[in-house]
């Protein structure tokens, strides 16, 4: 039986169908904030979607950075084009790629091709981890693309303290994103990053955390 293609039937309507400003844009804000990407370092935005990110990174690591956003789904990086399509050649990137397959040597190409060293400097994930069933094998293979002392950032979802959210936080990621709010995908910074710090927001709805990236990782499974 085919599988719904979640994210092409709703990737024209997904900035505004996704509760962006009321529930989901701080925590983008604050994680990049606390992924703290330095000016001029290369970040993977791991699941961009229609790159709501990408503009936030890009300002980030300045124009000598590099931002690459990796997604599987074409039509959500077809929005992600449209919305980089002002800067500079190069300066942003997508690969359109199922990160739980992802072959390095793609990322590298693109990396060397760039003139940039074959490792990021950062890997960035929010709102991805926990719509994608194998998330540990898609982190997997990102956070080894990511030079040791690196940064490591998820901002994901849970189920929310407060009930007047709960709802809301039913609906939108689990039904319209198809979020498993049971995931709990920042364990891997847990395993994989050290100096790791953690917050929530929208009543625990929201959680953030972020860390530099071990020398080795992804050793010891999570479950
Ligand atoms: C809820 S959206 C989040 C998009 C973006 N990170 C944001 O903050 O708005 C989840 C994204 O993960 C992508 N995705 C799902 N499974 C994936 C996989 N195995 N590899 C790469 N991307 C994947 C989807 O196509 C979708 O664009």
């Amino acid at each position: 039986m085919p599988t719904f293609d979640r994210y092409g039937v709703f990737a024209p309507v997904y900035d505004v169908l996704s509760a962006e400003a009321p529930l989901y844009r701080a925590g983008r804000l604050a994680g990049i904030r606390v992924l703290k990407p330095e000016r001029g370092s290369v970040v993977l935005d791991l699941g961009c979607g229609t790159g709501l990110n990408l503009p936030l990174l890009a300002r980030a690591v300045g124009p000598t950075g590099l931002v690459l956003g990796i997604d599987s789904n074409p039509r959500m990086l077809a929005v992600a084009r449209r919305r980089i399509a002002k800067y500079p050649v190069g300066r942003v990137q997508l690969l359109e790629a199922d990160a739980t397959t992802l072959d390095p040597e793609r990322v590298r190409r693109m990396l060397t091709a760039a003139k940039r060293p074959p490792l990021a400097d950062g890997l960035f994930a929010s709102y991805t981890l926990s719509v994608i069933p194998e998330f540990e094998a898609a982190w997997d293979a990102t956070v080894a693309l990511v030079t040791p002392g690196g940064r490591l950032g998820v901002v994901d979802v849970q189920p929310p303290r407060a009930a007047p959210l709960r709802p809301l936080a039913a609906v939108l990621p689990v039904v319209f994103g198809g979020a498993d709010l049971a995931a709990q995908p920042w364990r891997l910074l847990e395993r994989d990053a050290t100096d790791v710090v953690q917050h929530t927001l929208r009543d625990g709805h929201v959680v953030i955390t972020a860390g530099t990236r071990r020398e080795t990782v992804g050793a010891l499974p999570l479950r």
